[in-house]
């Protein structure tokens, strides 16, 4: 069963449309890209599945239930969590208060959900009494990814993870995010580094001008020379 199902969304700000009409799944336990150029409409997607857009055409379908135009926090509390493109961490406060706001509909769980959060990202243990002004980008990202994992989701979307960090961070983000997936816990996951993305997903989407442009296997995306050439960096 698909624990995500977007379809025919269309969506924007105000008058003005960006999405015309898209459509994306999500199997249970998958993970999938979402690639395209700058500015067709890949955080606005996220923004509406997410309900922080209202779509004015299109639904919403997550784990068989129509969420559609539900607020952020009503959505969160079945169980998609969102990690967005910037501003995703509190600077001021530490780790582990980070991970505590996570958490904040599960008072009781913190303790708990922190031990098995720690696991999957033991850098920030050690690191759990430091304000997350004083850590790295990378480590910022892994911050706001452990936050986010705090309630427990089936699914997590997460909006350019790797953005502006050097290399060997974006090795580790794609590797931490293996590891969640190996928790069972589905990925939905949009990125500028599309190539490392679809190396990383089960399956991708291409959005070009606010509409789906190609959908595949990611070895089917990443074997297509004409992909290759428009939307990943160059031939093979
Ligand atoms: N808050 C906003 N108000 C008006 N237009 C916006 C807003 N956010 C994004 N846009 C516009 O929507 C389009 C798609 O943006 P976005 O979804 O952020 O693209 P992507 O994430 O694919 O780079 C762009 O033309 C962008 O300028
Ligand atoms: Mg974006």
């Amino acid at each position: 069963m698909n624990v995500l199902e977007a379809a025919g969304i269309v969506s924007g700000y105000g008058d003005l449309e960006i999405l015309h009409g898209v459509s994306l799944s999500v199997g249970a336990g998958e993970v999938v890209a979402i690639i395209g150029p700058n500015g067709c409409g890949k955080s606005t997607l996220m923004k509406t599945i997410f309900g922080l857009l209202t779509p004015t055409a299109g639904t919403v379908t997550f784990r068989g239930a129509d969420i559609t135009g539900q607020p952020p926090h009503a959505i969160v509390g079945q169980g998609l969590s969102y990690v967005p493109q910037a501003d995703n961490t509190f600077l001021s406060l530490t780790v582990q208060e980070n991970l505590a706001m996570g958490a904040f509909l599960r008072s009781d769980t913190i303790a708990a959900q922190s031990a098995m959060v720690y696991d999957l990202f033991p850098d920030l243990k050690d690191r759990r009494g430091t304000k997350v002004s004083a850590l790295s980008g990378g480590q910022r990202q892994m911050v706001a990814m452990a936050r986010a994992l705090m309630l427990k989701p089936q699914l997590l979307m997460l909006d350019e993870p790797t953005a502006g960090l050097a290399p060997v961070f974006v090795e580790t983000v794609f590797k931490r995010i293996a590891h969640v997936n190996a928790q069972g816990i589905a990925v939905l996951m949009v990125e500028q580094n599309a190539r490392m993305a679809l190396e990383h997903a089960r399956r991708g989407y291409v959005l070009a001008d606010g509409e789906n442009r190609y959908t595949d296997a990611s070895s089917a995306l990443l074997a297509n020379k004409e992909i290759a050439r428009l939307y990943l960096g160059g031939d093979l």
